[in-house]
């Protein structure tokens, strides 16, 4: 079964005069890693909204089409339902750590699943260990940094043992350092779990191992889908102002000028590693 189905799917918020996601038809496999990119008012938190029941249990409006998640259809299940399938991780910490240690944190979710004592204390050892962040857990959240506040939001998800992970620019407030140890718990997670991932992030260089796929929006539409090093470097995706990274801009300028690569770097070691390959007298 999908993880995510999305069927011919509109959403217009009330009171706005046109909609924000249109024909979005869109199906994502257990286990794949995708890209969701746009620019700016694209309607990229629109269609994670739809994912987690926001939309339409907290935000109303015009619904066409449908959502399934997990084989759910989201229109008739309950937020907290969803939560057990679906798990969010937002670009602000700060707005999912509210207790006062962060074990107690990590505990929130499971505890109100209802769930017997002795599967909260497993499930909470088991996210704080994933994270490396047993040695915080009697600490208050508002005493760490930024990217330790990260990876206890991200172990409290982790605690509902969600199938799907969904993370809204999870790197935008990290420095480089803490974005590439997110990055490689998230592949070290990917690693233990089948976990299938959507991500909303412009910080594409760093996540490039990481993902399959990418799927661009365009004024509430999907303008490309299918392999990120095929849809980074195609030319349909141009109206969308995704911003290509520098690498894949200077491969196109190398090839401009009689260099062939194997396939699409797009980091700056790929490209190293590429050129290296090549005889360039
Ligand atoms: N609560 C709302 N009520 C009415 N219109 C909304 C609401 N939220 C978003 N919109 C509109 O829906 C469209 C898509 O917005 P959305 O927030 O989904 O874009 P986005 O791709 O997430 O943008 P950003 O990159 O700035 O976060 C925009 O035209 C926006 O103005
Ligand atoms: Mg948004």
């Amino acid at each position: 079964m999908p993880a995510i189905v999305f069927d011919r799917y509109g959403f217009t918020y009330a009171g706005a005069t046109k909609p924000s996601l249109e024909e979005i038809s869109l199906t994502i496999e257990e286990g794949e890693t995708v890209l969701l990119a746009g620019s700016s008012g694209s309607g990229k938190s629109t269609l994670l909204r739809s994912l987690n029941g926001l939309i339409p249990h907290m935000y109303h409006g015009k619904t066409l089409g449908r959502v399934n998640v997990n084989g759910f259809d989201v229109s008739t299940t309950s937020p907290t339902e969803l939560a057990t399938k679906i798990g969010f991780l937002f670009q602000n910490p700060e707005n999912q750590i509210f207790m006062f240690s962060v074990r107690r944190d990590v505990a929130f979710g499971p505890e109100n699943l209802g769930l017997p004592q002795e599967q909260i204390r497993n499930r909470v050892e088991e996210a704080l260990t994933l994270m490396n962040i047993t040695d915080l857990a009697d600490r208050a959240p508002h005493e760490l940094s930024e990217g330790q506040k990260q990876r206890v939001a991200l172990a409290g998800v982790l605690a509902m043992k969600p199938k799907i992970l969904v993370l809204d620019e999870p790197l935008s407030l990290l420095d480089p350092k803490t974005a590439v140890m997110l990055v490689e718990f998230l592949t070290e997670i990917k690693r233990r779990m089948p976990l299938t991932l959507l991500i909303v992030e412009h910080r594409l260089e760093l996540l490039a191992n990481l993902l399959d796929r990418m799927v661009v929006l365009h004024q509430g539409r999907i303008l490309g889908d299918g392999p990120l090093r095929d849809v980074i470097a195609s030319d349909e995706i141009r109206p969308a102002g995704v911003r290509i990274p520098a690498i894949v801009r200077l491969r196109a300028m190398l090839e401009k000028n009689g260099l062939r690569f194997d396939s699409s770097p797009i980091s700056t070691g790929e490209l190293v590693v590429q050129l290296g390959d090549l005889d360039v007298d």
